[in-house]
């Protein structure tokens, strides 16, 4: 982590052409999942070389619920060392009185992002974080062995349960020893919510807690649909999936060893690069649905905010505006199929080119299902963990998805007592 330098920003004179320009030395915070430091780093150097300010990246671990858990603290504290923070689109309802309503200076460009974004990301009437990119994940598959083994792409999680089972099987059979059928987030945090929310959801078990606020999770059609993923573990998915997050189930899926994996577009545009083993042998298809339900992606994506304790507001809103931008949205899609904001950016003919996910991915993003932190306020954090602890529970097989649900519930109904906050 460079906080070191970050701690020392200053703002200094120096002359640019013939005018005189203030330039700021900015910090900003980014979580480093997959190539999001790289990708962070190359705008940067744009922005720099454009304005002349210097921006420092301060670099997070790739769970985005430890990054939380660092942003709290340098919040709680008011550290004006950090001036932008990147943040997760479930944040905003948590964080939203530390940092600065962007309404007015973003109010030329808001139109041009889809509203429903914009409005995540606005609390009590102010914005307090503006659009990088939306997420919403799909179901990875290896084409080729499908191709081999006469299977479409399964539509159910049935299916592809078979589908993943029948093919790991024949291809251990033929000598390839490390391969899994399945592949996704196990671990305990925010990943994990992300993960059961859809196989509840996509099997008619509805939300972990209503728009309305009602928690709903302890219910049948929900535990019958963890109960199905704890069956995966050991035997179409590896053991350790139960500590995988976005990273690890990349590593064992882009090294040729999963038949399906559920990740978000990055793991798209990162297993077709040049050395990937996997490179021209897969694609995407919507995460499956049980008969009757609709497939239920969750609603990901990554926003900027800046800080309230800024010494740097002024500059900091510029490099919002910049990495925000069309141009920044459009680059960024082309280089890591990152999901635009910006409705327009769907039908460009570059994009859909280097990136035909995207273009596909305009009515998935549409359908997203969002995780409950609007009806939980400024609880969400403890409501998803306490998800992701009945989720991992499960999986582990520590005891029954019905149990599990029950003591979920019990403590959902002591966070809310009289009413989320
Ligand atoms: C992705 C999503 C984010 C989600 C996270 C979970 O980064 O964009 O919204 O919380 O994954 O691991």
């Amino acid at each position: 982590m460079r906080f070191g330098t970050a701690a020392m920003a200053v703002a200094a004179i120096f002359t640019l052409g013939s005018s005189e320009v203030s330039a700021a030395e900015l910090s900003i915070v980014s979580g480093s999942v997959g190539a999001d430091i790289q990708e962070l780093r190359t705008q940067l150097a744009e922005f720099e070389a454009e304005t002349g300010h210097q921006v420092d990246i301060v670099e997070m671990p790739a769970s985005t619920s430890d990054q939380f858990g660092q942003y709290r603290l340098w919040l709680a504290a008011g550290t004006d060392d950090i001036d932008i923070y990147r943040v997760d689109v479930i944040w905003a309802p948590q964080l939203a009185n530390q940092f600065v309503d962007l309404r007015d200076a973003m109010a030329d460009v808001i139109g041009d992002h889809f509203p429903s974004v914009i409005e995540s990301q606005t609390v009590e009437g102010r914005l307090v974080a503006f659009p990088m990119y939306t997420d919403a994940p799909a179901l990875f598959y290896r084409k080729d062995l499908l191709e081999k083994y006469g299977r479409n792409p399964p539509a159910t999680w049935e299916e592809l349960t078979e589908t993943a089972k029948v093919i790991q099987d024949k291809e251990r059979a033929a000598g390839s020893g490390q391969i899994y059928g399945f592949v996704f987030q196990g671990a305990p945090y925010e990943g994990l919510t992300c993960n059961g929310l859809e196989w509840v959801a996509s099997s008619g078990g509805g939300q972990i807690v209503s728009p309305e606020g009602e928690i709903t999770i302890n219910n049948e059609r929900a535990a019958q649909a963890l109960e199905r993923a704890r069956g995966w573990v050991r035997d179409i998915a590896p053991a350790g999936v139960l500590a995988y997050k976005e990273e690890e189930a990349r590593g064992v899926w882009q090294t040729g060893n999963a038949v399906f994996m559920r990740n978000w577009p990055y793991a798209y545009a990162l297993s077709n690069g040049e050395d990937s083993p996997v490179k021209g042998k897969f694609e995407v298809t919507t995460l499956p649905a049980e008969p009757g339900s609709r497939s239920a992606p969750c609603l990901g994506g990554w926003n900027l905010a800046v800080s309230k304790y800024s010494k740097h507001k002024k500059e900091a809103i510029e490099l919002v505006r910049f990495l925000s931008s069309r141009k920044a949205q459009k680059e960024r899609a082309l280089t890591y199929a990152r999901l635009p904001t910006i409705p327009a950016l769907y039908d460009d003919p570059d994009i859909a080119e280097r990136q035909p996910i995207i273009a596909e991915w305009a009515d998935v993003v549409e359908k997203a299902v969002p995780r409950p932190s609007a009806p939980t306020k400024r609880q969400y954090n403890e409501v998803s963990k306490e998800f992701w602890t009945a989720v991992n529970e499960t999986l582990s097989g520590a005891a029954s998805a019905e149990t599990n649900l029950q003591t979920l519930e019990h403590r959902l109904r002591r966070l809310k007592r009289d009413g989320w906050r």
